[in-house]
């Protein structure tokens, strides 16, 4: 089987590129840029005849779409690239795999949640009540992948983290060996997920053929519950970075241009149920990554 990776230079594709190296199948990895020392076709997702051809040529069957704007903040002021990213280019990906009849794995977010208060965890079949402009134009992407008539795997997950590009566990470790006294937020709550863990449970899906008869939408994180301010007390003690004051905050002492969601922890049963696959503890997963970051 061919198997086509999008954003293969971002956190979860990167991931992808470690955990496919043992298979059966033939994994291509694309992404807009090409990074020195890694094998990259270049594959812009918002141009559908790029991806045509491309599925043609190479006799894609399945795409995995790593690829997304993903910056919250700036997306409120960028909404017509989000929208491009996020909703548009998700339909193209979906209409040129409907043509061949293939599959569509895609990733999506916790953020399409947190407009209604929730205080449960979210299940795959709640309505979606996003709070800002990247939620919204994830949520978009998803609908627009039902519509096509695909066959598709939607994964919602939630603070991704891993040991490429930039992301909230590198900040940490480095603000707390540098700052005497940081402040962060306690009143927004979720669950983070090592990339790693995600592109494993996609891999075997894959490489086990269990996505035949299972096409839907699945919430997956890393097993528990935390805030942002427990997240990082637990990355600056793996770190032993004792000496900055770590202080838990409101959201509000931080002006942002977008409201995030103060609970969107996901309810994991139906991937579970479905692929039998085990999940790891947030603070086990958090570890092994942290042990890699600190060797490197
Ligand atoms: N990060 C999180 O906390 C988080 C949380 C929940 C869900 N997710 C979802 O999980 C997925 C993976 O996230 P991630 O953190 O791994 O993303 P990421 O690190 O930001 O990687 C995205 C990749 O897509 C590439 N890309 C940008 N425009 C493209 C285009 N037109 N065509 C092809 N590739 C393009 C980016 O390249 P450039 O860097 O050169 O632009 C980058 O390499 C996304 O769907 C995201 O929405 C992420």
């Amino acid at each position: 089987m061919v198997i086509l990776i999008t954003g293969a230079n971002g956190q979860l594709g990167n991931e992808m590129r470690i955990v496919s190296k043992a298979s059966k199948d033939k994994y291509i990895f694309t992404d807009v840029v090409e990074v020195d020392g890694q094998e990259t076709a270049i594959l812009d997702i918002t141009k559908i005849e790029a991806i045509r051809s491309i599925v043609k040529e190479q006799n894609v069957q399945v795409i995995v779409n790593c690829a997304a704007y993903t910056n919250v903040d700036k997306a409120e002021n960028d909404q017509k690239i989000s929208e491009l990213l996020n909703a548009k280019a998700p339909e193209n990906l979906a209409k040129a795999m409907k043509e061949v009849n293939g599959l569509l794995i895609h990733i999506s977010t916790d953020y399409v949640f947190g407009g209604d208060p929730y205080n449960t965890p979210c299940k795959e079949n709640q309505k979606g009540t996003p709070t800002g402009v990247y939620g919204l134009t994830k949520l978009k992407g998803e609908e627009n992948i039902q519509k096509s008539g695909v066959d598709y795997l939607i994964f919602r997950t939630a603070w991704l983290y891993s040991e490429f590009g930039n992301n909230f566990v590198k900040t940490m470790m480095h603000l707390t060996s540098t700052k005497p006294q940081i402040k962060v937020v306690f009143d927004q709550v979720g669950t983070p997920t090592y990339a790693y863990d995600l592109a494993s449970t996609i891999f075997n899906i894959l490489e086990n053929r269990k996505y035949e008869g299972n096409i839907g939408i699945y919430h997956y994180s890393n097993e528990g519950v935390t805030s942002w301010y427990d997240f990082t007390k637990l990355i600056a003690e793996i770190a032993g970075n004792t000496s900055c004051d770590i202080q838990p905050c409101h959201s509000k002492e931080f002006p942002s241009p977008v409201k995030r969601p103060a609970y969107s922890v996901l309810d994991k049963s139906k991937v579970k149920n479905t692929f039998g696959i085990p999940i790891p503890y947030w603070t086990d997963s958090l570890k092994k990554c942290m042990s890699n970051l600190m060797k490197s």
